[in-house]
């Protein structure tokens, strides 16, 4: 049997660049485990920080050490892409974050006529952008908390305009409410906000990273999360929850080992589990996902209220990652897994728009 060659595709110019190194160490691991090893010949192409691409031994280098390169040297040439490249069946684009989960590179691999693991360059684009996504859930009839958009120029116009901007924020949100940019992940940028002092400050910081800013009204929930898996028939894995003792999920929570628990499955009703997976698909079919995405929501027990956060469609994807981990407590194992969002990135292919 010819092996297919899978394009594993990591790195890249985001925040998450580490954390992309990591998932693709895993996912290599997995293409070389059990009936895997038979079918597939993976190849690893490493995007620099600066965006240039890298196959062979330094990519092969990466994936080994599971760390960025130093000192690479920059490219000249950034559109200028490895020879491997053309001899690739399968693309597995493991980016997290702008210039990765956002359709950017799905435009690529799109125009490269070649299958891709994921969401296409519609899905991805809405899911990243937390603007867009907000509105498509609304308009698909998802329950969210109550947001407002802003562009930083509002933020950064003249004394009249920004107390207007702040006096609407507060008598349409209140306090607290969440600051965020609208296209970075990982919580870069994100501010719990709960007086006019601390706003002011979340807004125009919030500004400095993005043109486009949401703010939402904050909720006290639990966080719980549901990973999906497929195309046109999407199936929803268990529902996990996160745990933390800081005041929200934020970065160094989400990145400093021990500083959060992940539940699996969420001690939650069961009636609960099933509105939420539901929610998870239906959310997946509004933004126009493909292959996979984990997505999060905000559970009010007091009230027993659901609202969805965000989508993810391209989650985190390392040995202990959520999106994973729910699969393999659902019955996927992490090879089996990896294996599936193969066959359904040929499948999404072979089928016209
Ligand atoms: N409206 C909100 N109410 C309460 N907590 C929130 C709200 N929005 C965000 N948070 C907290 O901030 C974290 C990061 O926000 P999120 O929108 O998920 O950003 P990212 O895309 O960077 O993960 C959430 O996991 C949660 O802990
Ligand atoms: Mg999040």
């Amino acid at each position: 049997m010819t092996k297919l060659r899978v394009g594993l595709l990591f790195g890249g110019r985001s925040g998450e660049h580490e954390v992309s190194i990591k998932s693709a160490k895993a996912i290599f691991s997995a293409f070389a485990a059990e009936e895997n090893a038979s079918k597939y010949d993976v190849v690893p192409f490493y995007i620099q920080k600066d965006g240039a691409w890298q196959a062979g031994e330094i990519a092969q280098q990466v994936i080994t050490s599971g760390q960025a390169l130093q000192n690479l040297a920059a490219s000249p040439n950034l559109w200028q892409l490895p020879p491997q490249a053309a001899e690739i069946d399968v693309w597995f684009p493991i980016l997290h974050g702008p210039n990765g989960e956002d359709g950017t590179i799905q435009g690529l691999l799109t125009l490269m006529q070649v299958p891709y693991v994921g969401s296409g360059v519609l899905g991805s684009a809405a899911g990243m952008d937390k603007i867009a996504m907000k509105d498509v859930f609304a308009q698909a009839g998802i329950p969210q908390v109550k947001y407002m958009a802003v562009t930083r120029s509002q933020i950064w116009s003249n004394a009249c305009i920004f107390p207007k901007l702040c006096d609407e924020i507060e008598t349409n949100l209140g306090y607290p409410c969440f600051v965020k940019p609208a296209n970075l992940g990982s919580s870069v940028g994100i501010a719990k906000v709960r007086d006019r002092r601390e706003l002011e400050t979340a807004l125009d910081n919030a500004a400095s990273y993005d043109r486009r800013i949401i703010i939402e009204a904050g909720v006290v929930a639990r966080e719980v999360e549901c990973a999906v898996l497929g195309n046109d028939s999407p199936k929803a894995s268990i529902v996990g929850e996160i745990t933390y003792s800081s005041d929200f999920y934020d970065y160094e929570t989400k990145y400093t080992e021990g500083k959060a628990d992940l539940l699996m499955p969420a001690p939650l009703p069961e009636a609960i589990v099933s509105q939420i997976q539901e929610l998870a698909l239906k959310a997946f079919i509004a933004i126009n996902a493909s292959g996979l995405s984990r997505v999060d929501f905000f559970y009010v027990e007091a009230t027993g209220e659901i609202f969805i956060n965000e989508i993810n469609t391209l989650p985190g994807f390392t040995a202990t990652s959520m999106y994973p981990q729910l699969w393999s407590h659902t019955g996927v194992s992490f090879p089996q897994l990896v294996d599936q969002l193969v066959q359904f990135a040929i499948e999404r292919h072979s089928t016209p728009n």
